[in-house]
C-alpha cells in the first residue's frame, strides 16, 4: 500500500498506530502548501515523504529527508529508531537525529542541522496535521 497524501487539517494516523520507539507511520505532504505555512527551507518536488513517530508517548512528525542529503531515512519501511528506541538513525551515513527535536547529534551532517519539523496536533486519539 503506498503511503497517503495528507493535507493540513487532516488525521495522519492514530495514536493507538504507533508504539513508543517502533515503526512511524508514513505519508505524504503537499510541499507547496506547507512551504507557504511553515517556510520549509527546502524546494524541489511537489510531494514529499514524511513520517510521524511515538517517542516515550509523544508524537512528533518530521518529513522523511535526511539532513546529509536529501534522501528517505528508512532502514525499512518506517525503521527509523535505533535498536535502543532512543534515537533516529539515517539508514544510509547513519545520521542521528532526536526524535523530539529533529536535531542532527552525530553522523555526517552539519553541525546544528535538522529534521524539517511537520507542526501537528493531539486530539483524542487523532494525530492531526496542522
Ligand atoms: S543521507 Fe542520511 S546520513 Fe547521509
Amino acid at each position: 500500500m503506498s503511503d497517503p497524501l495528507i493535507q493540513p487539517g487532516q488525521v495522519i494516523c492514530r495514536t493507538g498506530q504507533l508504539e513508543p520507539g517502533g515503526l512511524a507511520f508514513r505519508f505524504i505532504v503537499f510541499y507547496e502548501e506547507l512551504c507557504l505555512r511553515i517556510k520549509i527551507p527546502i524546494s524541489v518536488e511537489d510531494h514529499l515523504p514524511a513520517f510521524v513517530v511515538n517517542y516515550q508517548g509523544n508524537y512528533y512528525a518530521y518529513l522523511n529527508r535526511c539532513a546529509h542529503l536529501p534522501m528517505q531515512m528508512d532502514w525499512n519501511p518506517g525503521e527509523l529508531f535505533d535498536d535502543a528506541k532512543r534515537y533516529l538513525v539515517c539508514a544510509t551515513h547513519y545520521a542521528v537525529y532526536e526524535p523530539d527535536t529533529g536535531v542532527c547529534i552525530s553522523g555526517p551532517c552539519r553541525l546544528g542541522s535538522q529534521l524539517v519539523v511537520l507542526p501537528i496536533r493531539v486530539i483524542g486519539e487523532d494525530i492531526i496535521l496542522l
